[in-house]
């Protein structure tokens, strides 16, 4: 039985692809998928999916392997083996405002995708904060007077530079991480070793 692999649909993908190449294993049925979700190479059967539903396919024992963000593990904390971080999907969890904002003394209100992140943040601050959950495009919430910031995922930093926001702090950095399901990690042991081993041979990818 080939291991499944489960992968975050987007830019998480695209990286993984190279991070695969840069290890010689063959990704062009990936690269030609189209729409399809469920694919297989010779090695790989592979299933695309939202980052968090990476994580309910690998808690859940549907694929043995997840691909998935930081992000979505402080999220959601799905009951998985998080194996280790992969060199790449490198972002900050962070506050961002508009340019120039200034605080003020009532209770602020945070949009964000992530209301758990968010939560203990200010939790951890002792602040006590209104979130409103977004499912994506946060960064109009401020824009448009839905909230006074956000709280958000920044990889590049274009889209909040492009939409006149700013980082106002910086709290939590993180990577893609490898995960795996609990009872695969035993019982495929033989075939997961060596593609864990593999993937954590980082000093080979540039
Ligand atoms: C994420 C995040 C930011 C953006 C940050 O959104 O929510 O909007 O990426 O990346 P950058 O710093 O490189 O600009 P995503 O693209 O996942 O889409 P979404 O807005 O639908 O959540």
């Amino acid at each position: 039985m080939k291991p499944i692999i489960a992968l975050t649909k987007g830019r998480l993908e695209n990286q993984f692809i190279e991070f695969l190449e840069s290890l010689d294993y063959e990704v062009d049925p990936i690269l030609k998928k189209g729409r399809k979700l469920r694919i297989e190479t010779e090695i790989f059967e592979f299933i695309f999916a939202k980052g968090p539903d990476v994580a309910t396919y690998v808690e859940h024992g549907i694929a043995d392997l997840g691909i998935v963000g930081g992000d979505i593990l402080a999220e959601f904390h799905p009951d998985v083996f998080n194996l280790f971080p992969l060199p790449f999907g490198h972002c900050r969890m962070a506050v961002a405002t508009e340019k120039g904002k200034v605080w003020s003394n009532k209770k602020k209100k945070i949009a964000s995708k992530y209301t758990g992140i968010t939560k203990e943040y200010f939790r951890n601050k002792d602040e006590s904060v209104d979130i409103i959950k977004l499912e994506g495009s946060v960064e109009l919430a401020p824009i448009l007077g839905l909230a006074d910031g956000i709280v958000d995922i920044v990889e590049t930093g274009t889209t909040l530079k492009e939409n006149g926001l700013v980082v106002q702090e910086e709290f939590f950095s993180f990577s893609a991480r490898c995960i795996a399901n609990r009872s695969s990690l035993k019982i495929k042991r033989d075939v997961l070793s060596p593609i864990i081993a593999s993937f954590q041979k980082q000093e080979d990818y540039v």
